[in-house]
């Protein structure tokens, strides 16, 4: 019996996998451009890191780990996310030792046991970017503002900017305490998940997806309504400069996102026409993260946007990209003598740095002039036994359709020649 894939998980083949190099090559562009530095951290971390990074009362930690014991005996997790590894490296590599803030950025595969649905996978893959060592509400937008500037100019059309401050500890249990003596003659309304957060974490009853707490909530307080006086004045600060830089954004009360670190300010970018995973990018800021894992205390601010979401917005706004792999020559060859002649041809070529193919599965010149076709080249270069008697080669160009005799020596030279002329186009 065929093996399949796991649930949840993708193949990225040739014809999608150039979007995905596409994508790759914009984030590390854009993240240069910030002055951000790429890390990798391990792909699975110590289950602890999660449990005290992410938070016990999570959805991730509760119910979508990748939790397993490995041959020692330890509890290891696939990561779910890449803040807590990031904050745990910065602290094991003495970072803040080092210039600050250290602005840093990641790419990699995340992994959460899920119920898949379309944009929704157990294994999918993240862009993210984490600033640790500065406080000032200006990190905040200039984080926003990078993850704004990649999506612009991805061409992606039609997002929004939610944000709201979810305050520090101190004005959040004013807000838990308000909002559980709101909602203390409704409780038992409540559906199971959110009676057990109103002890645990109470805010997270604000989004919830049920429709009946949804409508028990509706003038629920909201964390903005509690917010202390310096949380208040950072949340001014952040909105002030959003629209300094031009930034549309729509204060969402009700946006407190999933994850148990973060504090002050909380964002996500909401895209239309991908259905209900709408949610391309999340963040926020997480003063406290650093220091629940053993660090020196150390605020920080980062996003995490979703590859798979982002490459369907794409795919849904017929956005295209460039093909940057098609053939700019293919040799194709008659005989033995020419086939070992168009062998060694296609490896100065290639020199060159232009893409060149060969026939490697024994077709005639019918079947090699097809397959150069499929593969988008742009020149055939044929050699015959009769070519190489009389020291020529044939150069097709496939796009005008002429072809001419040239002297085989020259082939490289003549090549490259067309190819860098203003008016190549692959
Ligand atoms: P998150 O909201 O859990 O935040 O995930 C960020 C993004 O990852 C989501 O907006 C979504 O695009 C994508 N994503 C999440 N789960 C899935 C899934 N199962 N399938 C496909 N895409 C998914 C975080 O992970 C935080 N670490 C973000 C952050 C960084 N906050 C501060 N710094």
């Amino acid at each position: 019996m065929l093996i399949k894939r796991p649930k949840g998980t993708q193949d990225i083949i040739p014809g999608t996998i150039e979007k995905w190099h596409y994508l790759e090559e914009q984030i590390h562009k854009v993240c240069r451009e910030y002055g951000y530095q790429e890390i990798r951290t391990p792909v699975f971390e110590a289950t602890e890191l999660f449990q005290r990074g992410v938070g016990e009362t999570t959805d991730i930690v509760n119910k979508e780990m990748y939790t397993f014991l490995d041959k020692g005996q330890r509890s290891i997790t696939l990561r779910p996310e890449g803040t807590a590894s990031v904050c745990r490296a910065y602290v094991e590599n003495k970072l803040y030792a080092q210039t600050l803030p250290a602005k840093l950025y990641y790419l990699g595969p995340m992994f959460r046991y899920e119920n898949t649905q379309a944009g929704r996978y157990r294994q999918f893959h993240q862009f993210g970017i984490e600033v640790l060592g500065a406080d000032d509400p200006l990190v905040d937008v200039e984080v926003i503002n990078l993850l704004w500037d990649f999506l612009q100019r991805l061409g992606l059309r039609g997002l929004q900017v939610h944000i709201n401050s979810v305050g520090c500890p101190q004005c959040r249990a004013v807000h838990g305490e308000k909002l559980l003596a709101f909602l203390m003659d409704k409780k038992d309304k409540l559906c199971p998940d959110c009676l057990s957060r109103l002890t645990r974490n109470p805010m997270r009853i604000l989004d919830c997806k049920n429709k009946d707490c949804q409508a028990l909530i509706t003038n629920a307080p909201t964390t903005l309504d509690t917010l202390c006086p310096s949380c208040r004045q950072h949340w001014e600060k952040v909105q002030h400069y959003l629209k300094l830089v031009n930034i549309d954004f729509m204060i969402n009360p009700k946006l407190v996102r999933g994850l148990d670190y973060y504090q002050k300010t909380a964002f996500e970018v909401m895209a239309e026409g991908i259905g209900a995973q709408s949610a391309i990018c999340g963040g926020g800021r997480y003063d406290g993260l650093v220091e629940e894992i053993g660090g020196p205390p150390t605020p920080g601010i980062g996003f995490a946007a979703g590859l798979e979401r982002i490459l369907a917005v794409m795919q849904n706004q017929k956005i295209e990209i460039e093909d940057r792999n098609k053939a700019g020559v293919m040799v194709a060859i008659l005989g033995d003598k020419a086939r070992q002649e168009g062998f060694r041809l296609a490896g100065q070529l290639r020199q060159k740095g232009i893409i060149t193919l060969m026939d490697l599965m024994g077709r005639g010149l019918k079947g090699q002039l097809k397959y150069a076709d499929r593969v988008g080249a742009r020149y055939v270069l044929i050699l015959g036994e009769e070519e190489l008697a009389k020291g020529i080669i044939i150069v097709r160009d496939m796009k005008i359709g002429d072809q001419q005799e040239i002297a085989l020596a020259n082939t490289v030279e003549f090549i490259e020649k067309q190819i860098n002329s203003s008016e190549f186009e692959i």
